[in-house]
């Protein structure tokens, strides 16, 4: 059998979604397992990272594994202008699985292409966060106990943020979501978004503002706006705090409700949400840990 990887939400099925909750849930209720013992794992962050990159070292250290790479690509032999194509080529010599982010969209897939073995996008420009979603499912599937008929706040940046894209592709293969986008025009969802949808017959409304309407939500899913995204700082500055949630408008929503966030976060939730049991995030980012030991022992068929 060739070797798999994850680049694309899309690249993995309904059953795999369902699978890695399962396994998720496993990995949480015992982390430490030997399950990559003799095995070594590069992980190339290209672009800064604090979560993705120390949880999915933290999974590998869990399942017995070895790391190696690199969390700024200057320490590496980028900075004298070699390829990315031969600097996969190099690393997939040394490790079982490549672990990347990028700045460039489509790099991972590129790189996927290079690899001998597989590769797990952690992140390429505004395109897609796959592992960050299925952290995200792991998180919703836990506190709503299900991933159909769910109401969903997408907030902020949903231009350029790339958790928000894959998130919505994964929601969609489950029953009746509804998806509330809302942003300013300047970070309004990209219409290949939009229309992937409305291909598939799903309710989306596009908001400007969420104070009078955020009671009917089942997950707020705020996101940060994406500064090194932006070619002008002046654009950036116009809408870099455009939404900031606080505990007051908390107030109505529904008992179930949960704040989710990828983080880092900047300004768009108020510290004053932190103690809120409806606050979410910190939790969902140790989530992350099982999910990334999940995603790679299905990858790796140790599972
Ligand atoms: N959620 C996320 O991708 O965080 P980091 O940028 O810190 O990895």
């Amino acid at each position: 059998m060739g070797k798999k990887d994850l680049i694309s939400i899309t690249d993995f099925s309904k059953e795999e979604y369902l699978k890695i909750m399962e396994l998720s849930q496993k990995f949480e209720e015992n982390p430490s397992q030997s399950l990559l013992k003799g095995k070594v794992i590069a992980t190339l962050f290209f672009e800064p990272s604090t979560r993705t990159r120390l949880s999915f070292e933290s999974a590998i250290s869990r399942l017995g594994g070895k790391i190696i790479g690199f969390s700024d690509s200057n320490s590496s032999s980028v900075s004298k202008g070699e390829t990315l194509h031969d600097t996969i080529k190099m690393v997939s010599n040394y490790a079982d699985m490549i672990i990347m982010r990028h700045p460039m969209e489509g790099s991972a897939r590129y790189a996927a292409e290079v690899s001998d073995v597989p590769v797990i996008n952690a992140g390429d420009g505004a395109n897609q966060h796959p592992s960050q979603t299925l952290l995200d499912m792991y998180s919703i599937m836990k506190t709503q106990g299900r991933l159909d008929d769910l109401n969903l706040f997408l907030v902020g940046d949903l231009k350029y943020g790339r958790t928000v894209h894959s998130l919505l592709m994964a929601l969609s293969q489950f029953k009746n979501p509804i998806f509330n986008f809302v942003a300013p025009p300047e970070l309004a969802m990209p219409d290949e978004y939009k229309l992937f949808l409305e291909q598939k017959g799903i309710r989306y409304f596009e908001h400007l503002e969420f104070n009078d309407i955020i009671n009917q939500a089942d997950i707020i899913y705020m996101t940060r706006v994406q500064k090194e995204r932006f070619i002008d700082p002046v654009e950036y500055e116009k809408v870099k705090n455009i939404y900031i949630l606080k505990n007051d408008m908390l107030a109505n929503t529904k008992p179930n409700v949960k704040i989710l966030h990828p983080l880092p976060r900047i300004n768009e939730i108020h510290t004053n949400v932190d103690s809120n049991p409806k606050a979410y995030y910190f939790t969902q980012a140790r989530n992350g840990v099982f999910t990334r030991m999940a995603i790679i022992s299905h990858l790796l068929n140790l599972q």
